[in-house]
């Protein structure tokens, strides 16, 4: 079975993208194992201590090599990514050995897909600016059927998003596109 690695863009306890990333986690039962990149421990980024990297750094590396696919659920803030989102990619961007620079990174190749839950652009800017930002760093990210997800009135006022049969497709088909994608 394939692996695929889930990135979370938000750190929001009763976060929609999370409660999306679940949906599709029971999508893909039985179709791929997937697992959550834990970052809580992850370091803002700061050359001063990039090597030797700190271990969480590290082990997020480690997990990313590993993974056949990333699959990042991300909302959309202020018409882009979330900083955290950004400085989890700026680590994985830099070379693993400061004295080989022109090494391939752990993104290099690495298939991506792309998930987002917001506002009326059901997150169409920050899904554009995270495929211009990794194809830039050489990972191979899936551009035909990403799922934009424009969240239900009652996700605003009373927290609970209610995905349409419609959307809930999408994110089936997205799964399946994803997972020939990877056979590739
Ligand atoms: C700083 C900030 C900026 C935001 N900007 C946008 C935006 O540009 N477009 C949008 O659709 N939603 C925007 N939102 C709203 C979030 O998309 C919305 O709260 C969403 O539910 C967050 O995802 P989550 O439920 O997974 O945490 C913004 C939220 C924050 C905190």
């Amino acid at each position: 079975m394939k692996k695929i690695l889930f990135i979370i863009g938000s750190l929001r306890k009763a976060s929609f993208n999370r409660e999306v990333s679940e949906l599709v986690k029971n999508m893909l039962k039985g179709k791929a194992e997937v697992t959550e990149l834990d970052y809580s421990s992850v370091p803002l980024i700061n050359q001063d201590i990039e090597y030797p990297a700190p271990q969480a750094v590290a082990e997020m590396r480690r997990v990313v090599a590993d993974a056949d696919g990333v699959w990042i659920f991300s909302p959309e803030y202020n018409y882009s990514y979330p900083g955290h989102v950004k400085n989890i990619i700026d680590w994985l961007s830099r070379p693993v050995d400061p004295a080989c620079r022109t090494a391939p990174t752990v993104l290099a190749g690495k298939k991506f897909t792309i998930t987002g839950a917001g506002g009326k652009g059901a997150t169409a800017a920050c899904r554009k600016q995270l495929t211009t930002l990794l194809t830039a760093l050489k990972a191979d990210v899936m551009v035909e059927g990403q799922t934009g997800i424009a969240l239900n009135l009652e996700a605003w006022t009373e927290g609970r998003m209610i995905l349409t049969e419609t959307q809930k497709s999408q994110l089936a088909q997205q799964a399946g596109r994803f997972l020939n994608y990877m056979e590739a």
